[in-house]
């Protein structure tokens, strides 16, 4: 059974656009795409970027930094440099609250 971490107000979400929470001391990204709300960590695999400063296009993020993407949904590396995936983490909403584990990613 999953730790859940109350993080966020879904009102804080904005569609394609990423933010950034702190749960249990370690960065995560939220991202809202097509209504759904995603979470991945906020460290680019490839350097120190912060991935909720990235470009959303569809269901993936940009880097900030030299533009390797993510997949938002499996954390896939899906464009060079980057070539190693972000771990993706557990996510519900509950009467209007952002609630994430980090008990297990659901990609690893
Ligand atoms: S730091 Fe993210 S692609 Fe290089």
């Amino acid at each position: 059974m999953n730790t859940w971490h109350d993080v966020a107000a879904q009102a804080d979400l904005f569609e394609d656009a990423g933010i950034a929470v702190t749960v249990q001391g370690q960065e995560v990204a939220l991202f809202s795409v097509a209504g759904q709300v995603h979470a991945i960590d906020n460290a680019c695999t490839h350097g120190p970027a912060r991935l909720c400063e990235g470009w959303v296009e569809g269901a993936e993020v940009e880097c900030p930094l030299h533009q390797g993407r993510f997949s938002l949904e499996t954390g896939e590396a899906t464009f060079g440099p980057a070539c190693e995936s972000v771990r993706v983490w557990p996510v519900r909403i509950d009467n209007g609250r952002v609630w994430v584990s980090l008990d297990a990613p659901l990609n690893l």
